[in-house]
């Protein structure tokens, strides 16, 4: 095992470390383990609020720059989003690279929970994209600091899509006057954990859902089971649409998508949904599309994962996600009041949460 750690404490810097050092990243783990394929990138952004937490995602990077600058912004993300929820946890997330359906191995998850491990506790990892709680297994026999394990909290996606639900009932009282979905027509891009579970909801409502994915075998199988209409990932921008729900990847409200969609709202589970979160939140706003931030109403998955941490019940979980509903009004209210985009109403509001527990840490 290659252990090549970059903190932030040295003036000496280019590259990688410049970069970090740009969105304020505490420290990043670069790891490789050639006998078992292991490409990794673990990147500690904040530990003010607690140790840092944040899923592992595994994905077919096209290089190791693409897979960089994703973990910097996703592990700052998670920084934001246990602010927001008022989570005793700092930012922080990993990214392997590799094809999940082909690369997966129990030595590469047993490698990857020693550079986990190596990190003392200021990295707590979990699933994300690409990686089930049965990985996390191989992970756990390296590291304790690991959570949503089966039999404990276990896969976070049923409590994500849960507040991803809440989120979108919030912005459409806000914006149809009523938080009822039923009849409402629903783009849901990507139905694998969290997009299945919140087809569930919507179809629960009679939402009239309108579904794509990279995958035929998934897609067939939610528009069976849930009565859904399919149309091909390239289509899901520009069919008639009241909500669209990103529950893949990041970056699809963007200049060439902002045209095509047709919604009033944006709601999804995907993290880092605006690709330029200055220039897409502000012409969302002037277009009259409430976008619920993505941070927020996504955390449902982190609050499982805490719960398992600290030892709190089902129940509790459930509420602390059931309460997206009102922070997301009352941030879509304030935006609309103050002529601010929702993101960032949403981004002051964490702000504030790691400014005060700073004063706390110095005081
Ligand atoms: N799992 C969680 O609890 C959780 C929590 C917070 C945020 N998120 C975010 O939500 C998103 C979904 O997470 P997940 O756990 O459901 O992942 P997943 O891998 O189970 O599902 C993602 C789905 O999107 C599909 N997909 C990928 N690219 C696509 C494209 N271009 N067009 C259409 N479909 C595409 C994939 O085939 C897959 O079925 C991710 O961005 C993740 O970071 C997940």
């Amino acid at each position: 095992m290659e252990v090549k750690e970059v903190s932030n404490n040295n003036s000496q810097h280019s590259g990688v470390v410049s970069e970090m050092f740009a969105m304020g990243h505490e420290k990043v783990l670069i790891c490789q383990d050639p006998k078992v394929g292991l490409k990794a990138i673990i990147a500690v952004h904040s530990t003010v609020c607690g140790p840092s937490l944040g899923g592992t995602r595994m994905w077919k990077y096209k290089n190791e720059a693409e897979a960089l600058k994703d973990v910097l912004r996703l592990s700052r993300g998670m920084t934001y989003k246990n602010a927001i929820s008022n989570l005793n946890l700092g930012g922080g997330k990993a990214v392997i690279i590799g094809d999940s359906r082909k690369d997966k191995s129990p030595e590469l998850f047993r490698s990857f929970g020693r550079y986990v491990e190596s990190l003392s506790g200021a990295y707590i990892t979990a699933e994300d994209v690409g990686i089930s709680p049965e990985d996390m297994i191989h992970v756990s026999k390296e590291t304790k600091h690991v959570s949503g394990m089966p039999g404990k909290s276990g896969d976070p996606s049923p409590v994500t899509a849960f507040g991803v639900y809440m989120g979108m009932k919030a912005a459409a009282k806000i914006q149809y006057g009523s938080d009822s979905l039923s009849g409402k027509k629903i783009a849901v891009q990507g139905v694998g954990h969290v997009g299945e579970y919140l087809v569930g909801y919507l179809a629960k409502e009679s939402a009239d859902i309108v579904i794509t994915d990279i995958h035929d075998d998934i897609l067939k199988n939610v528009a069976g089971k849930y009565g859904c209409s399919i149309v091909s990932p390239e289509d899901i921008y520009s069919v008639d649409m009241d909500i669209y729900a990103p529950c893949a990847l990041g970056a699809t409200v963007n200049d060439d998508t902002i045209s095509k969609l047709s919604c009033n709202i944006i709601a999804g589970a995907a993290n880092n949904q605006l690709a330029d979160e200055n220039k897409h939140g502000h012409l969302l706003m002037e277009k009259g599309i409430i976008y619920a931030p993505d941070f927020l109403i996504n955390a449902g998955g982190v609050m499982n994962c805490y719960a398992e941490v600290m030892n709190i019940s089902n129940e509790d979980v459930m509420k602390m996600a059931e309460n997206i509903y009102s922070t997301t009004y009352d941030i879509i209210k304030t935006s609309q009041l103050e002529s601010i985009p929702t993101f960032l109403v949403a981004n002051k509001m964490a702000e504030e949460r790691i400014k005060r527990e700073l004063a706390l840490k110095s005081s």
